[in-house]
């Protein structure tokens, strides 16, 4: 997506070779505008696809998935991370590693917002090792329903999130995949 990636051209800093900050647009403030092109931009791609919810993880996955399923017209849902488990019968809930911050938390998901008949798409702002999504994955499967396709705002395809997705078996449509990072270095796949 050209516009996204003039923005982070012009306004993501890379923190190191492995971390981009992109805090003027989506990680702090949020720029409405970009991000309702996002949605569209994945309710384009994913329009064929028969998709009834579309999942997040808290928290700055919400805009543009909001956005996604506004453009979509079905409900979206926050999958929330918790420090521990809960315990009740209310709810599915996966362990989830996070390398880059280097944490563990349970993703949460209530029963009372998936059912065997859904369609997920689910989306996320970064896409590194491909963990969270995975867990996500998992929460839908678990209570029977199908997983149809992963969007990614940012990819860095230079980590393995992607294969990970691929060779499990789900297709991934990210809006920008850079292919490397440094000191003043933002390069994209083309
Ligand atoms: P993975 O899901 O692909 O395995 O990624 P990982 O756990 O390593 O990423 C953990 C968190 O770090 C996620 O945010 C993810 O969005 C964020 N992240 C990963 N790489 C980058 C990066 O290069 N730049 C920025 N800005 N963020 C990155 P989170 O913990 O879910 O926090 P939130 O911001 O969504 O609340």
């Amino acid at each position: 997506m050209e516009l996204l990636k003039q923005r982070i051209q012009s306004e993501g800093l890379a923190l190191t070779e492995h971390v981009l900050k992109v805090d003027s647009f989506l990680n702090h403030q949020v720029d409405p505008k970009l991000m309702e092109a996002m949605g569209e931009e994945f309710a384009r791609y994913f329009k064929d696809h028969h998709i009834t919810k579309v999942f997040t993880i808290e928290s700055s996955g919400i805009a543009p998935t909001v956005m996604t399923a506004l453009k979509l017209g079905i409900p979206m849902v926050t999958l929330k991370k918790q420090a521990s488990k809960i315990l009740n019968q209310e709810v599915y809930q996966t362990e989830v590693r996070s390398f880059t911050k280097d944490l563990r938390y349970l993703l949460t998901l209530s029963k009372n917002y998936i059912t065997p008949e859904d369609n997920i798409l689910i989306i996320d702002d970064f896409l590194a090792m491909g963990e969270a999504a995975l867990g996500a994955a998992r929460l839908a499967e678990e209570a029977g329903a199908k997983v149809a396709g992963i969007g990614i705002v940012i990819e860095k395809s230079f980590q393995p999130g992607r294969e990970k997705l691929e060779e499990a078996g789900y297709e991934v449509y990210s809006l920008a995949r850079i292919q490397k990072l440094g000191k003043g270095i933002i390069e994209f796949l083309t």
